[in-house]
């Protein structure tokens, strides 16, 4: 059987062909990238007016690699939650129109459940009941998984996102957008002891919740210093820099790593599968596998072409098809992010 999935959730407008067997024949992802680098961040009306020009032509293109018509396809998937209501109404309006045209059978995909079940893709096997941990630059969230279809919300940022910090982080520091990667570039030649930046809830095991905003502050006051307000004025060495950037990324690092730790303390799990861009962090990989070594715990992070927002990772539409969970066509978005 074959599967069209559609992920338009933020800045990504994306499609894919997946067989029931989790085999991808085709995937293309158009990315807004440049489209939002000079403002620092995904503007919203800007994401749903991309994805208006391009979902069509992605999708036609997802068809065409993988050598089918839309005939060919047996359900059509499309990730209508969570996600930015604009570009969520663009991905989801395309799969209700396809379907209905096409005669086929709608499926909704959870983005961030959606993330989870990429390891399960790259693993080839199963992965649940696990902890899923969704790390990207719009979630950071906690889930216990009993299976593909049953996810228990257990915590989430009540702020920023940790990709945000790391990209509001970098914009201080002078780094382009998304600026997670150059942060930690600069911070493998710094002192993560350097600066002592606050760790929110690390030492609360039972609150299973992050907030990096404290964090961004004060890496601000840190840059800023006495007596200066503009970021633009301050005069910092490179050594500086790293060293700021290495003690950001260690405290955000700590802050991951140690609710992960809480959390399979808290839920008795063994498995973790980690999503999501942030998972590409050398330091966070590193600590997270070190710390899962010691707890005996199985670590799955999903291979970087399935960690950030692709449409392949739908392919947990199929285990919804398997379980006879189909959708009406007046299925609608859920915008609002989980806290
Ligand atoms: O999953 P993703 O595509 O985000 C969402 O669309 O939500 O991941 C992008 C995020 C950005 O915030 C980016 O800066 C961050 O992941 N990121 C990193 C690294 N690589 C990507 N953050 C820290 N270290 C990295 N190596
Ligand atoms: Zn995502």
């Amino acid at each position: 059987m074959n599967f069209l999935t559609i992920e338009s959730t933020c800045d990504e407008t994306a499609a894919a062909v997946v067989t029931d067997k989790l085999e991808v024949l085709s995937a293309v992802v158009a990315s807004q990238e440049q489209l939002h680098e000079k403002f620092n961040g995904v503007v919203p009306e800007i994401a749903a007016r991309a994805h208006v020009e391009r979902i069509l032509p992605v999708i036609d293109e997802t068809l065409a690699r993988a050598g089918l018509s839309l005939q060919e396809i047996d359900a059509i998937a499309v990730a209508n939650q969570p996600g930015l209501s604009g570009s969520l109404l663009i991905g989801l309006t395309a799969a209700k129109s396809l379907a209905f045209a096409a005669g086929k059978p709608l499926i909704a995909v959870n983005h961030l459940h959606a993330h989870i079940y990429a390891c399960q893709i790259a693993a080839k096997k199963n992965v649940f009941p696990c902890l899923g941990y969704i790390i990207s630059g719009g979630h950071t969230n906690l889930f216990r998984c009993e299976n593909a279809i049953t996810f228990e919300h257990l915590g989430g940022t009540i702020d920023d996102a940790a990709g945000e910090a790391f990209d509001k982080v970098a914009t201080m520091l002078g780094f382009p957008y998304p600026g997670g990667p150059f942060v930690s570039k600069a911070a493998e030649n710094g002192n993560p002891k350097a600066y002592r930046f606050p760790r929110t809830f690390l030492n609360n095991p039972e609150r299973l919740q992050f907030s990096f905003s404290g964090l961004k502050t004060a890496v601000l006051y840190q840059l800023l210093g006495s007596g200066n307000s503009d970021l633009s004025k301050i005069d910092i060495t490179e050594q500086e820099r790293a060293d700021v950037a290495a003690s950001f990324e260690q405290a955000a690092v700590d802050c991951l790593v140690g609710k992960a730790v809480h959390a399979l303390k808290k839920t008795g799990l063994n498995r973790v599968c980690v999503g999501g861009g942030v998972a590409a962090n050398r330091r966070l990989r590193s600590e997270l596998e070190n710390r899962c070594d010691q707890e005996g715990v199985e670590l799955h992070i999903a291979p970087m072409e399935l960690c950030t927002d692709n449409a392949v990772m739908g392919a947990i539409a199929v285990e919804r098809y398997k379980a006879g969970l189909f959708e009406d066509f007046d299925l609608d978005i859920v915008a609002g992010l989980m806290r």
